[in-house]
């Protein structure tokens, strides 16, 4: 599985950490930057990686930010992403399973780092159940 990954000078906290964590679990990880904690704007990042999700360069996306949430609202704008700031490990399997979400953004700032890997392990774990919620993700994705 390909997993691509941003983050800006808030997130550079963590996401080194992160890009370890899922190399070493065998996942192919395409790390998109920014690569130092040099101011930098977060919507540059949110639309890399969001749209190499969209292109099907990568399976999913990671994001992470000071909060999650100016990623998440950045890379939503981008046609064919379903992004979810997920800041728990018990609401990230729903993000896949209701939601058929296939960005993931995190908070470096208020979320610690071994949370953070266990919201992403619970995320990839979880498939979409489709059924009830097909017909709801089908109107978010028209939205586009
Ligand atoms: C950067 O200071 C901060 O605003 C950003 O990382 C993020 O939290 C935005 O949503």
């Amino acid at each position: 599985m390909r997993i691509a990954i941003g983050c800006d000078h808030a997130g550079i906290e963590q996401k080194p950490a992160i890009v370890e964590y899922l190399s070493a679990k065998g996942y192919e990880v395409v790390d998109l930057g920014c690569y130092s904690a040099e101011r930098v704007d977060y919507p540059d990042y949110a639309v890399k990686v969001s749209e190499c999700v969209a292109s099907g360069g990568a399976d999913f996306g990671i994001l992470i930010c000071g909060t999650g949430i100016g990623m998440s609202i950045a890379a939503n704008k981008v046609a064919g992403i379903r992004a979810a700031n997920v800041t728990r490990a018990d609401m990230a399997p729903l993000a896949r399973q209701h939601n058929d979400a296939n960005v993931l953004t995190l908070s470096a700032r208020f979320v610690a780092l071994e949370e953070n890997e266990a919201i992403i392990d619970a995320f990839l774990a979880a498939e979409f159940e489709g059924g009830r919620h097909e017909g709801r993700v089908a109107k978010i994705n028209a939205l586009d």
